[in-house]
């Protein structure tokens, strides 16, 4: 992409509405500096569903949009009128979600006169490690989050190449309707990141898909039965030993298929992303396969692999200090880029 001049001042709002989560974040491109980092959850209003109900995310977005913008502002210390632009998630996602966000990011940019950009919320989280580090490209990104488990060859901004994405659930699905299942909670990958460290995770040898197969897609849902038919079967009296050899089973997979990636492009980076990376089994192991590979591992904090803003508006600046913007007719869209790009 053709390095061009800015077309706007530095501060970029970030809007980030793809799920459940609405997040604002002020950035400064030029300092490369997060001013303000708010976001929303709204897990106490879908934990009772055991997952994410698409109609009233949106909902909630409606009421606590504005609210969490007006907070990133202050928290910034700025006023709406020193933002030079706006970058919003515009794809995948929810649908009802998306638009929320989407049309308010219009609504500013149209009001201030100010560009907006439509941000990849995949390739966000891709680039979230970016914002604490330097690292060069190429390198292999492996995205894992509650909708997605993507493994990528990415050559330089916006150039990916989809080398494997999962068959069935996502990482972060598998966590949590595990956890849906045996009534720990919701969202599951917290509370059995947690609950595993009590646990023996060589207790019970659970499925690892493909994971000396030599291609990179991933497959979760086998796993996730497997641990049903053994609770069913064996009872709940050490559910600590069955979460951690569960856990280990995802992690084992993840860190097998990035890592081979990795050696067989000759790529020595490995950049990790989304919520399944705030996991403290998969952060451990794949740090010390990486150091045992002499891989530069790059992992964004815990705060910065979840779903949140700073990512976006980070994301938007790269395309926006490119000269890119985009006009008023773009749509959300809820499904994955196809699979040529992300
Ligand atoms: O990236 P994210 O915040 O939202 C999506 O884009 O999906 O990821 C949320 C997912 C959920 O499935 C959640 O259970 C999982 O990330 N997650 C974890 C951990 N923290 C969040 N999974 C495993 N271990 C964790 N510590
Ligand atoms: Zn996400």
């Amino acid at each position: 992409m053709p390095l061009e001049s800015p077309n706007c001042k530095p501060l970029v709002l970030g809007i980030e509405t793809s799920c459940d989560e609405a997040a604002a974040s002020v950035y400064d491109g030029i300092s490369h500096k997060i001013h303000s980092h708010i976001v929303a959850s709204q897990i106490d209003v879908h934990r009772m569903y055991g997952g994410v109900v698409p109609e009233i995310a949106s909902r909630e977005h409606l009421k606590t949009l504005p609210l969490v913008i007006d907070k990133a502002l202050k928290q910034a210390s700025i006023c709406i009128s020193q933002i030079g632009a706006v970058a919003v998630t515009n794809r995948p996602g929810l649908i009802g979600s998306l638009l929320i966000g989407l049309s308010y990011a219009k609504g500013l940019a149209y009001q201030l006169d100010i560009p907006f950009v439509g941000v990849d919320h995949i390739e966000a989280h891709s680039m979230a490690a970016h914002l604490e580090h330097h690292i060069n490209y190429p390198y292999i990104a492996l995205v894992v989050s509650g909708g997605h488990t993507q493994l990528y060859y990415v050559e330089s901004l916006g150039e990916f190449q989809l080398m494997g994405k999962t068959l069935d659930d996502a990482a972060g699905e598998a966590f949590d309707k595990v956890a849906k299942f045996l009534k720990l909670g919701f969202p599951g990958g917290p509370i059995i990141d947690q609950l595993s460290r009590e646990g023996n995770r060589q207790a019970i040898n659970f499925p690892k898909s493909f994971i000396n197969e030599d291609h990179f897609q991933f497959s979760f849902s086998g796993l996730k039965t497997a641990v049903t038919r053994y609770v069913q079967c064996h009872g709940e009296s050490n559910l600590a030993d069955v979460v951690a050899s569960f856990q280990e089973a995802i992690v084992d997979v993840l860190l097998a298929k990035t890592v081979r990636l990795s050696l067989q492009k000759k790529c020595p980076r490995v950049v990790l992303g989304g919520g399944v990376a705030c996991n403290s089994r998969l952060r451990e192991k794949m740090t010390q396969e990486c150091t045992k590979k002499d891989i530069q591992l790059f992992i964004p904090s815990p705060l910065l692999c979840s779903d949140n803003a700073a990512m976006i508006a980070y994301t938007g600046w790269q395309y926006l200090k490119r000269g890119k913007s985009d006009s008023f007719d773009l749509n959300a869209v809820p499904v994955l880029a196809p699979d040529s790009y992300l």
